[in-house]
């Protein structure tokens, strides 16, 4: 078992012994292998077990964490130490995450490096550089379609300017993120080719079959992830004259992990990339990893297995890279990515917190806060050492993923409710401003999810064109109320690049046949820097959405009490448009934060009175941590602008 204060310990009492000890070099390796072993063992064994060749494959995985450990830099073995020690560093308030594309922000990585200071000017110390790896031009899904896991795609630049970036970002401590494709490869990847012409051996890699008689068993309980582009989940290859399983695009080849080489082959990149700086490893599509007859192919057992062992061979080797699970499933089934059964994270320390994120949206549309109560509700407390990031928008489209019992409870129903979001946020419902599109609407099912930018989606667009300027100040409020809700409520948040400035939608991709039929490019944009320059004019939009962000980001940093540590409570009010939650600091019970958000147009009322005394807090004094302002109450009643959020320290 591997448990991080023992650890620590016995690396300082190796760090004690005789010199004569000390002279191999392998010291740290093999203490990690020595306390990981015997869960390495047991979940390789319980995937693999069953084959002739275990033993031998066994020896490999672990020549293969021997290799990249002893190719890891001392600067890279040095932060892991420290990161022992410091256990949960991850979890404090200081971090402020931004995802990008490095082509839609800056051309290349080079381009990247030099925008650095525009990170800092901002707050953000956590970068996720969205996939830079090798991958055809068309048909790449993003870069989500990756031909060659070791390089870097030569339109972002090379490995060199890779190290670079990643100094400079190291030198200013800003952490950085970078994506595995754990699920598939693109179908030119050499693997792909080799399987292509016949090479059992690749063909073993992918799920490959001669005729439709398992993929049609398959098909009977898998959903479809693209049902509009990309329908069914296997694909007729020509060139093999073979079906391969494709969940995502046709061109997207499902990695098989029933076969050990598999494992190996994306641990060892997983390895290579940590070794290259990541401090933190985005594993893709993690839900998808193990498919199995009869189910849905998603959530399986095997596939917290794999990322188990995952996370324990990479403790072994690099024990300071964290793992990121994007896995965009149901509260109770994203829980489990953090590991089940467990005290701290034993899979992914951070998971996407797809739920809330839906939920906030859910809030815009209606214009209260019924669902996101009764959602958070349900949305299991995590671990310990384990964090969520938290997020508005990023490269993929909004999934309705709430659970329908939560819909019940809120007193709407399901169905209706679902269809409503979708009509309110593609401008078809009423007065709705928002201007996102239908995406993945699925016939079959009657499900749709949603794309668009955020700022498109709150209507800013729209009161840009009509030049209404109530409507104007009011986007740019709920952008900013949004950020506050994500800022607060305990994990990483994480904004994605463009919606610091108010990015609109992006329509140009429907002039690129690559991206036409996608209408997730919606919301990818190419970063318009002279949009960005008038973040220095007072006044503007670009100016007044960046520089609340940036005051919300430094007050975040110095709150104790929104570091994440379960320190949540959730507080019902009468109000339904109102948003009301607890933080307090772990260390510090006396001194709390009380967050409200109003999620109407209209001003509200919050009844202090109603709170109820929980403890010592008095909610005598209060004072709102953004404005800096002590707001005054009439009657215990706290009133809130329309969008108006509060940061409230109270005692
Ligand atoms: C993840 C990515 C998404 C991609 C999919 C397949 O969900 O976020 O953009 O399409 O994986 O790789």
């Amino acid at each position: 078992m591997y448990e991080q204060v023992s650890h620590s310990l016995l690396n300082e009492i190796l760090d004690k012994l005789n010199p004569e000890i000390k002279k191999r070099d392998l010291r740290h390796f093999y203490t990690r292998l020595g306390a990981n072993f015997y869960a390495i063992y047991s979940l390789f064994h319980q995937l693999y077990g069953h084959r002739d060749d275990f033993k031998a494959q066994a020896l490999r995985l672990v020549e293969t964490l021997a290799r990249q450990y002893i190719a890891r830099s001392g600067l890279l073995k040095k932060t892991d130490i420290e990161r022992e020690k410091d256990y949960g560093w991850f979890l404090g308030q200081q971090w402020a995450g931004m995802a990008l594309y490095c082509d839609g922000f800056a051309k290349n990585l080079k381009g990247l490096e030099s925008k650095v200071s525009y990170f800092q000017e901002l707050g953000i110390n956590l970068l996720h550089i969205m996939p830079i790896l090798a991958c055809p031009q068309g048909a790449s899904d993003g870069g989500y379609a990756v031909s060659n896991f070791r390089e870097i795609n030569a339109r972002a630049g090379t490995l060199d300017d890779l190290a670079s970036l990643s100094r400079t970002l190291r030198q200013r401590g800003i952490l950085l993120v970078l994506d595995v494709v754990l699920n598939h490869s693109s179908n030119e990847h050499e693997w792909a080719q080799k399987a292509r012409a016949g090479d059992q051996t690749y063909q073993d890699y992918y799920y490959i079959f001669d005729n439709r008689e398992m993929p049609d068993l398959y098909e009977e309980t898998m959903p479809e992830v693209f049902p509009e582009t990309a329908p069914g989940n296997f694909t007729w290859d020509e060139g093999m004259g073979k079906w391969v399983m494709t969940v995502f695009n046709h061109y997207q080849w499902d990695l098989n992990y029933n076969n050990p080489a598999v494992f190996i082959e994306m641990l060892d990149i997983v390895l290579f990339w940590a070794n290259r700086g990541a401090d933190v490893i985005r594993l893709d599509a993690v839900a998808f990893l193990w498919k199995k007859i009869g189910t849905i192919c998603q959530n399986e057992r095997e596939a917290h297995l794999v990322l188990q062992l995952m996370k324990d061979c990479c403790q072994v080797t690099a024990p300071g890279v964290l793992f990121i699970a994007e896995a965009i499933v149901a509260p109770v089934e994203v829980i489990k990515y953090f590991g089940e059964d467990a005290v701290i994270a034993k899979e992914c320390e951070i998971a996407y917190n797809a739920t809330y994120m839906a939920l906030l949206w859910d809030a815009v549309a209606t214009k209260n806060a019924k669902l996101l109560n009764q959602g958070i509700q349900s949305l299991p407390n995590k671990l310990d050492r384990a964090t969520w990031l938290n997020y508005l928008r990023g490269h993929d489209d909004i999934g309705l993923g709430f659970d329908d019992m939560d819909i019940l409870r809120a007193g709407y129903d399901p169905k209706e409710h679902r269809r409503f979001i979708i009509e309110y946020f593609t401008g078809a419902y009423g007065d709705s401003p928002a201007k996102g599109m239908k995406f993945g609407s699925n016939p079959k099912t009657g499900d749709a999810r949603i794309s668009g930018s955020l700022a498109s989606l709150v209507g800013l667009e729209a009161a840009l064109l009509t030049g209404n300027a109530d409507e104007i100040e009011k986007s740019v409020k709920l952008i900013l109320l949004l950020h506050s809700m994500i800022l607060s409520f305990g994990g990483i948040p994480l904004l994605y690049y463009g919606d610091e400035i108010g990015t609109t939608n992006n329509y140009g991709y429907r002039d690129d046949a690559s991206k036409a039929s996608d209408n997730r490019w919606l919301h990818r944009p190419t970063m318009d820097w002279a949009k960005a320059a008038l973040r220095n004019q007072h006044g503007t939009v670009e100016q007044q959405i960046f520089d609340g962000l940036k005051k919300m980001i430094a007050v975040r940093k110095g709150i104790p009490a929104f570091a994440d540590y379960n320190n949540r409570e959730l507080i019902g009010v009468e109000n339904p448009h109102l948003f009301v939650f607890l933080r307090t600091a772990p260390q510090q019970p006396t001194n709390a934060i009380l967050v409200v958000g109003n999620l109407d147009a209209s001003p509200q009322i919050l009844d202090m009175n109603t709170l109820g005394n929980r403890g010592h807090l008095q909610y005598r004094t209060m004072k709102d941590l953004c404005s800096g302002e002590s707001p005054t109450l009439s009657n215990g009643q706290l009133a809130l602008e329309p969008y108006q959020f509060y940061w409230l320290s109270i005692q």
